[in-house]
């Protein structure tokens, strides 16, 4: 050995290779990755550096000096008669990785400063596995894997189940040999389709779109393959006999188009530094809103003479590079697992992690879905797990990549109580979902809770929004919806961007809102399960609110509509002393809701009186005047006749009170029709 190698390089060196052999053979044999392709990259990156820095290091069997994996016992071997080679891959460069390949390119051509831009090819660095299609007079007869380059496998009828991939070539005069590469890959939608009809049958669930499609074509069974819907996308061609080409790969790429052959919209043609980074940045911005995961881009030479004459540096192309956008899977612990309640009550699962940079963002938290999914994924506390973060998806843990000592304390139970309020968790059967039954006067709930009270079918408080409510919540101004009555101006005109005179409509809007129906108040309860119609027809059925509270489930089940799990979930919530005292508060506030049970409407106050409601009313909405007067047995109608009985005038009234006018129906104003509700109106 002519220079001495620090005996810690040569160790790291030989920890290094034996880690990297361990996770190819899962990666590319066994389709089980143990670690997310970023930290590979890292192992595989820390290898190269040593290897550079200390050439007596290197040897002929180190995975530096390979392309990929072995091949599989089970499938025949294919020697690739044009190598099927990889491109140097760079990870996170922006404008400046653009730059310095274009100026790399030029330099190696000789071009001269002053001499025009070089033109680039600009594609997709799809996420699924690389595929070697061969037909020979327009038939397609093998597909191959990429193997090490030199020879892949014979995953032909595999292949031939990807419905993207034409078994003839669309042409009249096929030539004797095309043959096409490009990668086979799993869209989203039809990743999420097949988890959940995996997930329904009690069937093992595919990790990511990635390795659904590299498992699936890895397939011994052409039958199972099938069932996994894989797509596939051409990005160059390999062996051609008896085709004249064109003279760029864009050209090439457009002419296998008109062939049949799949390919991918989202290429462009450019030129210079300055057209790859606007590529680089477009797609960055797209590429969560893709149907399908890419890991980067590409940029290619565009004139095949110019290709030729870039040449390879040991198997790579200086023609071509791919550029990787930040991952989107990492490698983390969890130092905890914890629940959060969510606006609906939901308990999820959360993983808390050692921070981690993944997806453009350093992420504290990932969802683990619902306790199946801890289960089935099998994570506890200080395991080592893999994160994905998407797009703007919420951080969650695909899988464990390491098991942590696993004590007693490490393993996740779900609380019996809402660490928020501690009312009962209840997990309904059939339901994945585990929820807390502390309803309005749980905290989290709390703002959830409060738009549903405010809604327009429910409280209807107009401009009492989300922005208001989290603004009033989270300033501990309003905590249960009785609150809401107790608000001055001068607590609300102080929140952020609320200015006096909207303050002042909310404050109107909440006044309006004091006066209801039992079944708008029911509704506006939000007790899960009561929706509007159920609502009405517990209004209907009870008559008042005091004897659907003290309702048993038993008698609470004679309602139309209300079957065992509504009665339950009614009597629980107003089994629970919390949402008993926020009813008693809200009545104390002055909320009143008229409670004469429509169910007879013959027997109401206005039972057989017909009212027309125009203009505008101040203190409550026309809906609100409509169900209070059907409540009491009037019917409201919709236009004015000699037999209407009263017309509503609030304030704009239009051709109605004319017509009222004309045809000497009374008039009143709301005045007169708080009289009528209030059964004070001389009738
Ligand atoms: S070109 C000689 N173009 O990325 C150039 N590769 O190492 C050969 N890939 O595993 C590759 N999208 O399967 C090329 N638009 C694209 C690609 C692409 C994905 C994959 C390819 C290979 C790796 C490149």
């Amino acid at each position: 050995m002519t220079s001495a190698v620090p005996a810690a390089a040569a160790e790291r060196a030989g920890w290094l290779r034996a880690e990297i052999e361990r996770h190819m053979h899962a990666y590319y044999v066994l389709d089980a990755p143990t670690i997310p392709d970023a930290e590979y990259d890292r192992l595989f990156a820390e290898l190269q550096g040593l290897e550079a820095a200390h050439p007596a290091l290197a040897r002929p069997d180190s995975p530096t000096r390979r392309v990929g994996g072995a091949v599989l016992d089970g499938f025949a071997s294919v020697r690739h008669r044009v190598p099927m080679l990889s491109i140097r891959t760079e990870r996170d460069t922006g404008p400046e990785g653009a730059a310095a390949f274009d100026e790399r390119v030029r330099k190696a051509l000789g071009f001269a400063p002053g001499e025009p831009e070089v033109e680039y090819a600009c594609e997709l660095k799809f996420d699924g596995l690389a595929i070697s299609l061969r037909y020979e007079s327009g038939v397609l007869a093998q597909a191959a894997t990429r193997g090490d380059g030199e020879t892949g496998e014979d995953v032909t009828q595999n292949v031939r189940t990807i419905k993207a991939i034409p078994l003839r070539l669309a042409m009249r005069d096929p030539p004797a040999v095309l043959e096409v590469r490009g990668e086979a890959y799993m869209s989203h939608a039809d990743f999420e389709r097949y988890n959940a009809r995996q997930r329904a049958q009690g069937q093992p669930t595919l990790v990511n779109p990635r390795n659904g499609a590299a498992g699936s074509i890895r397939q011994l069974d052409p039958a199972l393959c099938a069932q996994r819907p894989l797509s596939f996308f051409v990005y160059g061609i390999g062996e051609v006999i008896g085709l004249d080409l064109p003279a760029t790969h864009s050209g090439v790429i457009d002419l296998l188009e008109s062939f049949g052959l799949p390919v991918n919209g989202e290429r462009t043609v450019t030129a210079g530094a300055g057209g790859l980074a606007a590529y680089h940045r477009a797609i960055g911005e797209r590429r969560a809103r893709l149907p399908f995961d890419i890991d980067g881009v590409v940029y290619k030479v565009n004139r095949l003479d110019l290709q030729e004459a870039l040449g390879y540096v040991t198997r790579e192309p200086r023609f071509a590079v791919a550029h990787k956008f930040p991952a989107q899977e990492e490698l983390t612990q969890v130092e905890d697992i914890f629940v959060q309640v969510g606006r609906t009550g939901a308990i999820t699962p959360v993983a808390r992690l050692a921070p981690v940079f993944v997806g453009g963002v350093t992420v504290t938290n990932a969802t683990l879905h619902n306790e199946d999914e801890v289960r089935r994924k099998d994570v506890w506390r200080r395991d080592t797990v893999v994160v994905r973060r998407a797009g703007d998806v919420i951080p969650e843990v695909l899988m464990v990549s390491q098991r942590g000592p696993r004590e007693p304390g490490d393993w996740f139970a779900m609380p019996a109580r809402c660490p928020v309020c501690g009312a009962e968790v209840v997990r309904e059967e059939g339901e994945a979902v585990a929820r807390c039954s502390g309803g309005l006067y749980c905290a989290a709930q709390r703002k959830q809770a409060l738009l549903h009270f405010a809604g327009r079918r429910a409280m209807d408080i107009e401009g009492l929004g989300e922005r208001l409510v989290d603004q009033l919540v989270d300033a501990e101004v309003v905590r249960t919806p009785a609150d809401l009555y107790r608000l001055g101006l001068a607590s609300l005109a102080a929140l952020e961007r609320m200015a006096e005179k909207s303050a002042q409509n909310v404050l109107d809007a909440i006044e309006r809102s004091r006066r209801t129906t039992l079944a708008r108040f029911l509704f506006a309860l939000g007790i899960r399960h009561v929706g509007e119609a159920t609502a009405k027809e517990l209004a209907r059925h009870f008559g008042s609110l005091e004897a659907v509270m003290d309702a048993d489930e038993a008698r609470l089940t004679e309602v139309s509509d209300v079957g065992p799990v509504v009665a339950a979930s009614i009597a629980r919530f107003f089994r629970q002393p919390h949402n008993r005292e926020v009813v008693e508060q809200l009545r104390a506030a002055g909320v009143q809701w008229a409670e004469a049970a429509p169910a007879r409407p013959a027997r109401g106050a206005l039972a057989g009186k017909t009212v027309v409601l125009t203009g505008t009313l101040a203190g409550m909405s026309r809906e609100t005047a409509r169900e209070r007067l059907e409540a009491l047995g009037a019917k409201v109608a919709g236009s004015v006749s000699k037999r209407t009985d009263y017309v509503v005038a609030g304030a704009e009234a239009g051709s109605k009170l004319a017509k009222a006018q004309e045809l000497g129906v009374p008039v009143i104003d709301e005045h007169g029709l708080n009289a009528l509700l209030e059964g004070t109106h001389d009738q």
